[in-house]
């Protein structure tokens, strides 16, 4: 029930397990797990991605289509969990002046290539979203495709630190695998229309070595979940986008395909701001 649009690395990977998995952990086999997969992932996704583009899903939704974060013009945007930072790159060509968060150097490192390819050079910094390196109420908006969020044992220490970075009225906007999905297998054919586990089943997903340590670990909310604690972290939810599939998009990546996102949800946009 991966929400990893790359799909997991397999290297190192001896089984699935479920099981708790506390922020140590989590931090450890994520970090070595996007480490290991950076250049992968860059060689099946970054055409997609573009270096100076910002899509918000497999659903192929773009910010300058969507326009969820407004108009960031003369804005200071944190991208939580920025992987290679394309997104980044795009604000910065909306007039925003941009710092990009990402766990993982192997990431940061396809951004730092980036930046040169493109010219473009928002500011890049390896933190864990959980523990932000940055002083309170300096930006107007925040923002994230994937990152982090899914990747944190809590929700409510990413939430609290984007409610401390951001200033009041600041807009918190992040895309995550539709909590649905969880149910069904990581399949993006026919074997992944079939319920196989429960929606209120929390347990992490969670891939261990032969040693049983975890090498990758992701974590389930429902739709209940996100909306209290967004409330708790003190944050109101304007919006909660359901990106359809779009007509003559036939690309799959990992279990987002065609034939599930003409019937389902894939992606869950969670559109916020900072009270
Ligand atoms: C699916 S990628 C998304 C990257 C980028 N947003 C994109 O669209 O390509 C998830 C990113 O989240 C990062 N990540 C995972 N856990 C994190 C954490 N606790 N703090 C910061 N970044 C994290 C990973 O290193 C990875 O780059």
């Amino acid at each position: 029930m991966t929400a990893q649009p790359s799909g997991t690395t397999s290297a190192g990977v001896a089984r699935v397990a479920h099981r708790a998995v506390g922020s140590a952990e989590a931090e450890a086999a994520n970090r070595a797990s996007w480490d290991a997969d950076a250049d992968d992932y860059h060689a099946e996704h970054g055409d997609f991605l573009g270096d100076a583009d910002f899509v918000w899903c497999p659903e192929g939704l773009t910010e300058q289509a969507a326009r969820l974060l407004e108009d960031v013009d003369g804005t200071d945007v944190l991208e939580i969990g920025c992987g290679s930072a394309p997104c980044a790159r795009w604000l910065l060509t909306r007039g925003a002046r941009v710092v990009g968060v990402d766990l993982s150097e192997g990431m940061l490192t396809h951004g730092v290539a980036a930046n040169a390819r493109t010219g473009l050079h928002p500011a890049l910094l390896r933190a864990n979203a959980e523990r932000l390196p940055l002083a309170d109420s300096g930006f107007d908006v925040a923002c994230s495709a994937f990152g982090a969020v899914p990747f944190v044992p809590s929700l409510d220490a990413v939430f609290g630190e984007v409610h401390r970075v951001l200033r009041p009225g600041g807009r918190w906007v992040f895309a995550v695998t539709h909590p649905m999905r969880w149910i069904f297998p990581d399949d993006p054919g026919p074997a992944g229309l079939t319920v196989t586990q429960s929606y209120f089943d929390r347990t992490p997903y969670v891939e261990v070595d032969d040693a049983d340590s975890a090498s990758y670990v992701e974590y389930h909310r429902t739709l209940g979940d996100y909306i209290r604690a967004l409330r708790a972290a003190g944050f109101t939810l304007d919006d909660l986008i359901e990106p359809e599939w779009p007509d003559g998009h036939t690309r799959v990546w990992g279990q987002w395909s065609p034939l599930r996102g003409k019937l389902f949800p894939g992606t869950a946009i969670f559109r916020c701001r900072r009270d």
